[in-house]
Formats: C-alpha cells, sequence, structure tokens
C-alpha cells in the first residue's frame, strides 16, 4: 500500500469529493482525520472508516477560525502522533456574480476557500517541520478557477488564488521536504456521491437533482464523461505518495480535458 500508516488531515469530508478523496487515501493505507465545520459530515465519514477497520478520528471545526484550526492539528497530533498529507478541500458553492453578490457574502466564500487553506497550511507544515517529517499537502481547485465563469465570481476568484497560493508554498517549504501541489477537478458525477452517502447511512436522494443538471455536462466535457469523486482520490494518492516525490508546485488536472480544450470546439458536434 502506497500509504501505509501515513496520517492525513482532510477538509470538507461531505460524502461527495472530500469523503472520495478520504476513501482512496485509506485504501491505500492511511490514517484519517475527518475535519468538517458540519458535524455530521466529520462524524459520518469517520465513523465509516472506523466501522470498517480503519483508523479515524472526527473534528468538528470551521476553518476560517485560527483557535479551531491550531486545535485541529493539535489534536490529530495527540491522536496519531503525526500529519503527513493536509488536503485542503472545504469549501462552499454560492454562484453569484459581482453585481449581485454581497462584500459580506464575498469574504465568507474566499475566506473558506483561502484563509482556510492558509491556515490549515501554516499550522500543519510548521507541525511537519517541528517533527522533523516531510510532507505532502494538496490543494482543491476547480475548472471555474482557471477560467473567466459569469455568475461566480468570489469561487472562480479564490481557486485562482489557491493555484498560486501553492505555487508560493510549495518554494517557501521545499528546503523541508514538504511538498505542495494543487488538484484540479471539475463538475462531478454525482452517482458515487449518492451511493457513498447510503453507504455512510445519508439520505442522498437531492442529489439526484445534480445528475440531471450535470447529465447535459458531459456532452461538452472532451471525454464525454464526467469525472468521479475516487478519481480525485487517485490522483491525491498519487500526489501524496512516494510516486511524486519529485513533484511539487504543479497543479494536476483530473478535469476529462476541460480546461485544456480550444474554446470553439464543441465536442458534441
Ligand atoms: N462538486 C463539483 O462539481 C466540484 C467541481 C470542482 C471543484 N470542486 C471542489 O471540490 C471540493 C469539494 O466539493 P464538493 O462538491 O464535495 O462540495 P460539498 O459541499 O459536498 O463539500 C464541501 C464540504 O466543505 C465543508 N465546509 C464548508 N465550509 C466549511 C468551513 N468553513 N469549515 C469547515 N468545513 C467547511 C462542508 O460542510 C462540506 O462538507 C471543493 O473545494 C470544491 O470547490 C467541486
Amino acid at each position: 500500500m502506497k500509504l501505509e500508516g501515513r496520517v492525513a488531515l482532510v477538509t470538507g469530508v461531505s460524502p461527495n469529493i472530500g469523503g472520495g478523496i478520504v476513501e482512496e487515501l485509506w485504501a491505500e493505507g492511511a490514517h484519517i482525520a475527518a475535519v468538517d465545520a458540519d458535524a455530521a459530515n466529520a462524524n459520518d465519514c469517520a465513523n465509516y472508516i472506523s466501522r470498517n477497520g480503519g483508523q479515524s478520528l472526527a473534528i468538528v471545526c470551521d476553518v476560517t477560525d485560527e483557535t479551531q484550526v491550531s486545535q485541529a492539528v493539535d489534536q490529530t497530533i495527540k491522536h496519531f502522533g503525526q500529519i503527513d498529507i493536509l488536503v485542503n478541500n472545504a469549501a462552499f458553492f454560492n454562484q453569484k456574480g459581482i453585481l449581485e453578490m454581497s462584500y459580506a457574502e464575498w469574504q465568507s466564500q474566499t475566506g473558506v476557500i483561502l484563509d482556510g487553506a492558509f491556515l490549515f497550511t501554516k499550522y500543519t507544515a510548521a507541525s511537519m517541520i517541528d517533527a522533523g517529517r516531510r510532507g505532502s499537502i494538496i490543494n482543491i481547485i476547480s475548472t471555474a478557477g482557471h477560467q473567466g465563469q459569469p455568475g461566480n465570481v468570489a469561487y472562480s476568484t479564490a481557486k485562482m488564488g489557491l493555484m498560486n497560493f501553492t505555487n508560493s508554498v510549495a518554494m517557501e517549504l521545499a528546503s523541508y521536504g514538504i511538498r505542495v501541489n494543487s488538484l484540479t477537478p471539475t463538475a462531478t458525477d454525482p452517482g458515487e456521491s449518492i451511493e457513498r452517502g447510503k453507504r455512510w447511512g445519508r439520505d442522498v436522494s437531492a442529489n439526484a437533482e445534480l445528475g440531471r443538471i450535470f447529465a447535459e455536462f458531459a456532452n461538452h466535457i472532451p471525454l464525454q464523461k464526467l469525472p468521479r469523486p475516487s478519481d480525485y482520490g487517485k490522483a491525491a494518492v498519487f500526489l501524496a505518495s512516494d510516486d511524486a516525490e519529485m513533484i511539487t508546485g504543479t497543479d494536476l488536472r483530473v478535469d476529462a480535458g476541460a480546461v485544456s480544450k480550444y474554446w470553439a470546439w464543441d465536442p458534441a458536434k
């Protein structure tokens, strides 16, 4: 197993992408600290791993609260002895453009994406350096962070910012052997999250509506189908593992070709 005994702290562990990343890291032997502001997500995710023979810890934490973040890092180290992998995945969606979004909404959405990654990276990297451990930090972007998506101004801007945060911190932490990369998902097939929600004991029927919206997206993406959370999880395993020991400051796009697509080409035609 590629991550045997390593400790991964993942933020934003809903049954969708965070849950998919957690399950792939765990399948490769990692112990999991499941961090979420929503206690149900943190608990359901951690309980699923523990019920199935893994080691996990649920932590309820708002990624924008510095005291809670520093406590979450301390709690993970107290429980597992170390942190080897950090995945900054927590975010929320609020599709509004410049004309309709309030300043408070802008601050809140960019805050979760950027301040959350800043705080968790700051405290986790310090713990890795103190312990003399090499580590891997992975920031979750979005294809919306690579392109100008109308009506999603705070999200797109913060995700692009998170990409250059990745570059900057990768350079700063290189001499400590801490690698920092980002991973870009895109519109995601909701089928797997529905199935995961059921395994975690959730009512996820509301996600079916998302399936209908996203089915149309699949026609316009070069590979003609949308990625699943487990596709991102496998890429996260790669970035976290020794297979990627020479990779830092890189964005790994798991987007079925979305960002590379020539703007005027429609694969559906
Ligand atoms: N779903 C997609 O199609 C898609 C596409 C591209 C990128 N992404 C990115 O993937 C990541 C996960 O997305 P998802 O679709 O699984 O979203 P989701 O809403 O299912 O999960 C996000 C999680 O973050 C948590 N969270 C939000 N604010 C928080 C805070 N302040 N502190 C702690 N936890 C908080 C939520 O409780 C939730 O569990 C996000 O970074 C998102 O931007 C998603």
